[in-house]
């Protein structure tokens, strides 16, 4: 089972735990990121991505430089945007078919992660999308037990 993560991360909360992953499971690890990068303070941004989430917005993402089709599990790392997946996330799983393959996701949140998966699954047909994890975080600080994020990484060897 070779697995690739691929994550977005705007704050690096969920990039940090994606290092933690990687850590664990010798995984490959892709960041995607916005070709045009979110600018101002973060309450602009909050405002941005409301704006972005309403309109179902696919920001282009710049080349991810990783081959998909090596990979048969995917985990996605997957920030909450206004109760879904963060926009950059969304061109991500326009622009790329995941069917035929596992996927996993690492959803980060504030506490309330909302229809995120839903709408994962949505975007990924054909694709086996598992429970995966939703870790809350309190700003940058990992509000979820830590014991149940190691229980999770674990489980993923
Ligand atoms: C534009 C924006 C919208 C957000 N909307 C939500 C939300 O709907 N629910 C929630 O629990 N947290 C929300 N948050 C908080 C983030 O989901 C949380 O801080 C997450 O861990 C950030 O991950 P990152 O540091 O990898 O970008 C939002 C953050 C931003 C920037």
């Amino acid at each position: 089972m070779k697995t690739l993560l691929v994550y977005y991360s705007y704050t690096q909360n969920t990039g940090g735990i994606a290092r933690r992953v990687r850590e664990a499971l010798g995984c490959d690890v892709a960041e995607i990121q916005t070709v045009s990068p979110y600018e101002g303070d973060y309450d602009s941004v909050v405002e941005q991505g409301r704006r972005e989430v309403e309109a179902d917005f696919c920001p282009d993402i710049r080349p991810l430089g990783v081959e998909l089709s090596g990979y048969d599990r995917i985990i996605l790392g997957i920030p909450v945007w206004w109760y879904t997946m963060a926009p950059a996330m969304r061109t991500f799983l326009t622009e790329n078919g995941l069917a035929g393959k596992t996927v996993i996701p690492l959803v980060t949140s504030g506490g309330w992660p909302g229809h995120t998966v839903k709408d994962v699954e949505a975007l990924c047909p054909g694709a086996r999308v598992e429970k995966g994890v939703s870790l809350t975080f309190n700003g940058t600080r990992l509000a979820t037990p830590e014991r149940e994020l190691e229980n999770w990484i674990q489980g993923l060897k």
